[in-house]
């Protein structure tokens, strides 16, 4: 199954153990906190760290993925009563229902052909009000970050709940049209060898802006990092802030 470590919940687990809070989360919160308690939608919110600290914070959010095993995670954590999860795409949304739409950890580039990050984009328009904000984050192509994901460099031990330890590691196996296709490897305590093979598509600050604008959307910032760092400064990303009409 490709993007397995959304999917097998060993893999979850481990990607839920991997990706504690960090300075991402504080940039999303502090742009969904300029207006307050609204209504928010984490489009592919995973295992759920943001929605349920969105919730926390007093928004009203609904937390939505296609990944049946991360939502299973995100709902089995302390205060997940509090978010509306949903199992699905963004294809299945109310129309007009949310305020703010949050996309984190780059969630915009699995959606790897044009037609169907235009598709999602529309999708999203529709879901929000008018006015209605859409945050999320993209690793800017400038950055070559691919480059710094090979076995040697990606490799780390990650240590889970029961205090077990896995290897995971990555390697890239092509980087063509703008598209970054890799494994990640994982090696098991018990001896258990899992993969996971995905494709990301790095989109430039071009693309993103007319694939914006095509859906109806005003971008209002570009950052290049998570302190609010202008476009080609910071941390190698593309931080979208952007508004339906
Ligand atoms: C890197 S994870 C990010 C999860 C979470 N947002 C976080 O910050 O930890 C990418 C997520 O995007 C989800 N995803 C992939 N394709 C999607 C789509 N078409 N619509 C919504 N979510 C999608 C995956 O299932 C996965 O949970």
């Amino acid at each position: 199954m490709r993007d397995a470590e959304f999917h097998d919940h060993r893999l979850v687990e481990v990607y839920d153990a991997e990706c504690p809070w960090s300075r991402d989360d504080d940039f999303f919160l502090s742009v969904v906190e300029e207006t307050p308690r609204v209504r928010v939608l984490d489009l592919g919110c995973g295992t759920g760290r943001l929605a349920l600290a969105l919730a926390a914070a007093g928004h009203r959010v609904t937390g939505v993925d296609p990944a049946a095993s991360s939502i299973a995670a995100a709902r089995a954590k302390p205060g997940a009563e509090r978010v509306t999860w949903l199992e699905g795409t963004a294809g299945e949304l109310p129309r007009a229902a949310y305020d703010v739409a949050v996309m984190t950890s780059h969630v915009a580039q699995f959606l790897v052909d044009d037609a169907t990050w235009l598709t999602l984009l529309d999708d999203v328009a529709r879901a929000l009000v008018p006015g209605g904000r859409l945050v999320f984050d993209s690793r800017d192509p400038r950055d070559r970050a691919w480059e710094r994901w090979n076995p040697v460099g990606s490799r780390r031990r990650v240590t889970l709940p029961d205090g077990a330890e896995v290897d995971v590691w990555t390697e890239v196996l092509s980087v063509a049209g703008g598209s970054v296709a890799f494994t990640h490897h994982y090696r098991f305590p018990d001896g258990a060898a899992l993969r996971s093979d995905s494709t990301l598509r790095f989109r430039s600050e071009g693309e993103l802006r007319s694939s914006l604008a095509a859906a109806g959307f005003v971008v209002e910032e570009v950052y290049g990092g998570w302190g609010r760092e202008p476009g080609g400064e910071g941390d190698g990303e593309l931080l979208v802030v952007a508004h339906t009409r």
